[in-house]
């Protein structure tokens, strides 16, 4: 991992790693409880994340486990957990976009077991990823050009996912709010492309008084992403709210009026050079972060042959 914040600053990220026996039984545990076939993650979903939870409980020392349970209160807005177990055999790298999920059920019970364990659950929006669970974060073809998970080429500058929605409150219904958590495995990523996030207090530290008051007022319209069928757009909201809540995605991203043009100018400028983590995920390899107080950006990159492409999969979590 790498920074340029200050070693004098908090240091918002966790990170978790488990032990390579504790990895080992975790892994057996979970091949044990599958059945042959695998499960899919839509249908039964509950099933892979009793799975994924009982065995990493069972295997992995109280103390990790207990970071995981305690993370969504701890205040840090990113978690990494590193050394997860590994399935015996990998798929090729989808090239549109979709695979067979039940050939990932030991990585979708860790994935899903390991948000159980933070207290959250996993949901799917009916208007992006066609309505499913498991979003597979990978270069396809018919994305390039894009600013999107499917993309590659083109970076997808500082964001928060889905910033046109409402912020949702603890304990209701996630589904028709920002997203509030989101999770993601790594499964290749022989191009070392970086998931590089922006916890809210690096890009604090950077705010001048001026800037802070001006994001805070309602001067911004926000409309939605590329990869989101719903067309509904927030007009006249802040980017940085009271509660410390961000919302931004710089192509989506407009002044409502003039009074708004200066300071989004400013802060589109200061988050090119503001400190940010730089975390790339491989096999065996789990972030979280809170997209309420973290942007997150993937820079271009060309990726590696067809079916060894970089892969990762994110779910929504809440
Ligand atoms: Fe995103």
């Amino acid at each position: 991992m790498s920074s340029a914040l200050s070693a004098t600053a908090l240091r918002p990220v966790v990170e978790l790693e488990l032990a390579d026996t504790e990895s080992a039984r975790a892994g057996e545990r979970i091949a044990a409880a599958l059945p042959p076939d695998g499960l899919d993650p839509d249908r039964e979903p509950g099933i892979l994340a009793r799975i994924g939870a009982e065995a990493l409980a069972s295997s992995v020392s109280g103390a990790l486990i207990g970071e995981l349970r305690g993370f969504p209160r701890s205040g840090a807005p990113v978690v990494v957990l590193r050394n997860l177990p590994r399935q015996a055999h990998w798929p090729s790298s989808p090239t549109a976009g979709w695979c067979a999920e039940r050939e990932l059920s030991l990585l979708n019970a860790l994935h899903m077991g390991i948000v159980q364990l933070m207290g959250l659950a996993p949901y799917a929006v009916e208007y992006e990823n066609a309505g499913h669970l498991m979003r597979n974060v990978v270069p396809t073809p018919t994305a390039t050009g894009t600013t999107s998970s499917w993309g590659a080429d083109t970076e997808f500058f500082w964001h928060t996912d889905n910033p046109h929605l409402d912020f949702g409150e603890p304990g209701s219904d996630p589904r028709p709010y920002v997203p509030r958590y989101l999770t993601f495995t790594g499964i290749r990523n022989e191009e070392a492309v970086p998931t590089d996030v922006m916890p809210l207090p690096y890009l604090e530290q950077t705010l001048d008084p001026d800037l802070r008051a001006a994001l805070a007022e309602p001067l911004y319209d926000v409309t939605a992403p590329d990869s989101n069928r719903a067309g509904e757009a927030r007009t006249g909201v802040p980017l940085l709210d009271a509660a410390g809540r961000v919302r931004f995605d710089r192509g989506h991203t407009t002044a409502t009026g003039p009074a708004g043009v200066t300071p989004l100018a400013r802060f589109t400028e200061l988050l090119a050079d503001a400190p940010y983590e730089s975390l790339v995920l491989g096999a065996g390899d789990f972030l979280a972060f809170d997209n309420y107080r973290t942007l997150h950006r993937r820079v271009g990159f060309t990726p590696a042959p067809p079916g060894r492409a970089r892969w990762l999969r994110r779910l929504y979590a809440g």
